[in-house]
């Protein structure tokens, strides 16, 4: 342990999680690390939930606001929810207990693009950082922080944060040091300079995060490991959307618009991304390089099996399967992989300088490429919108997939009007399902309502999103986007009508 803290002042602020959650005072804003179930604090959190739930029983109000870099897990998010100790949230969550708090109205929800909270919380829109607890593999003699699993936001809650709570853990892997780029070119406007990144593997930075020791005010030793969900096996469907998405490539390549070795990847989060990684791997690709956020176990095994030479994200969001494969063969993946900081993984600049392939999953799109990411039946909050819009709004080709039904074939992810709009139709260049793919790119509103329906529309709904379509072309107000209002929004009735009641879905 000693060799994890080679800063001697710094060890001497040695506590248990105990005493330094108690630093953590009712009303505080709280920045965490964490990014997709990476990286996040494990005790302190846990001691602080335990502290609310005390105060509670003593009929003491205890909540704080909380900030991190994306979703966390249960010892985290979870224990904070069910302490009912978090009065607001931000930027992204996928924590069941969470997700069902916010969607009872418990807590203030904010769903920000995760490539501008950095910069926001520089602007000031979240007040001021009372305290951060960040998550490090271990600190150096000059007090500088070998980070964790996951960069995320950290670069900046330690810049920002009056006080700093560190956790070393020693199951993050030493080896690991070395893996990470964490750039400190970044400034407001209008002192901003290009950020000289040209390449997915460019170094441009430095391997550890900078910190002023002063701030630290306790230091904890954790051993835990991250916790993700398994992702499922892919089932009929993904794999018929990875087998679309892998079709269209080759129709790219042919048409001169990609090269063989494509461009770099973004694959977002959940099974369907994940699967579709899978489903490039048996594609026969080779040199394929990823400018993306987060590094599911597709993308892992696709470095594994040689068909992904490099990749550059923010997180490390692997299951324990993931996990363990990454720690046996950490030389061979510390060569391949670089983790930065939220705001470079997800900068707009990088992004679109890159020309990055976005694939991101999707709860429903509409006739004209508008699509939902987020909110189910217009008023549940799922996830949230993540990267998905640093990457759809800047890509060189932004894809959203998903299969054609939810719910046991019940609702139909293509719908007339999406009932909550996270990536409007002037982002969303194709639309996947199982039954095929829309390329929406060069289409007017009516051409690509046409396409959608019959390329990505499942037999059970097709006629009808076709009546639908042709009434509102013969009767809408205006004839560019046809719509029947009224009829377009009682459309997501049916989902609230079958009783599924509230989105539930395990955590991303
Ligand atoms: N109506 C109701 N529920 C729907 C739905 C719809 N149209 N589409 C999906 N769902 C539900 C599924 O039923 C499932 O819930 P369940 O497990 O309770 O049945 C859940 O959403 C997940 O769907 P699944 O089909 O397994 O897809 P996924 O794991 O790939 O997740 C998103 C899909 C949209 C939830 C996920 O991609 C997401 O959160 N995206 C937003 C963030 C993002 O894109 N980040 C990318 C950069 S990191």
């Amino acid at each position: 342990m000693n060799d994890r803290i080679l800063h001697p002042g710094l060890r001497n602020l040695l506590m248990s999680a105990d005493q330094a959650a108690s630093l953590i005072k009712p009303g505080m804003t709280v920045a965490m690390s964490g990014f997709t179930g990476a990286g996040y604090p494990k005790a302190v959190p846990q001691a602080l939930a335990a502290q609310m739930e005390a105060a509670h029983t003593r009929g003491e109000e205890f909540r704080i606001k909380v900030l991190t870099g994306a979703s966390t897990a249960p010892e985290l998010d979870g224990v904070l929810a069910k302490a009912g100790g978090m009065e607001l949230r931000l930027p992204y969550q996928s924590d069941p207990e969470m997700r069902r708090r916010i969607n009872d109205g418990e807590l203030e929800y904010l769903d920000i693009h995760l490539g501008h909270v950095a910069q926001h919380t520089w602007f000031g829109f979240y007040g001021h950082i009372d305290l951060a607890v960040v998550e490090v593999v271990g600190i150096n003699e000059d007090g500088s922080l070998i980070p964790s699993s996951s960069v995320g936001n950290n670069k900046t809650w330690l810049e920002q944060a009056d006080k700093v709570i560190l956790e070393v853990n020693l199951q993050q892997s030493e080896a690991m040091d070395g893996m990470h780029d964490v750039y400190y070119g970044t400034a407001l406007p209008p002192h901003r300079k290009p950020i000289m990144l040209t390449e997915p593997d460019d170094r441009i930075g430095e391997p550890y995060l900078r910190l002023d020791p002063e701030k630290v005010a306790a230091v904890v030793i954790t051993d835990a490991p991250d916790r993700l969900t398994p992702f499922a096996d892919p089932d009929e469907a993904s794999k018929q959307i990875a087998a679309n998405l892998v079709d269209f490539f080759g129709h790219e390549i042919k048409a001169g618009r990609l090269g063989e070795s494509l461009l770099p990847l973004q694959s977002g989060v959940g099974n369907i991304a994940n699967a579709v990684l899978a489903g490039l791997a048996d594609s026969g690709y080779r040199g394929l390089t990823a400018f993306t956020e987060v590094i599911q176990d597709g993308m892992l095994y696709l470095i594994r099996d040689g068909v992904l030479d490099k990749a550059s994200a923010t997180a490390l969001s692997l299951s324990p399967a993931g996990i363990e494969e990454f720690n046996r063969n950490i030389a061979f993946y510390r060569e391949r992989i670089i983790l930065r900081p939220q705001e470079i993984s997800n900068h707009p600049e990088l992004i679109r300088r890159l020309g990055c392939i976005a694939m991101n999953g999707m709860i429903e799109a509409d006739l004209y490429g508008n699509v939902n990411s987020t909110h189910v039946a217009g008023t549940a909050m799922m996830n949230g919108i993540g990267g998905s819009g640093d990457f759809a709004r800047n890509g060189f080709l932004s894809t959203f997939m998903s299969p054609s039904t939810a719910k046991g074939g019940k609702i139909s992810a293509i719908v007339p009007m999406v009932s909550h709009v996270d990536h409007t139709e002037h982002d969303t260049m194709v639309v996947i399902t199982e039954r095929g793919l829309a390329d929406l790119r060069g289409l007017s509103p009516k051409q690509r309502a046409r396409t959608v329906i019959d390329k990505c529309a499942h037999p059970d709904f097709q006629p009808l999103l076709q009546d639908y379509f042709d009434r509102a072309c013969r009767e809408s107000f205006g004839k560019h986007t046809p719509h029947l209002l009224n009829e377009a929004l009682s459309f997501h009735q049916r989902f609230v009508e079958t009783g599924d009641s509230r989105p539930q879905a395990a955590a991303l």
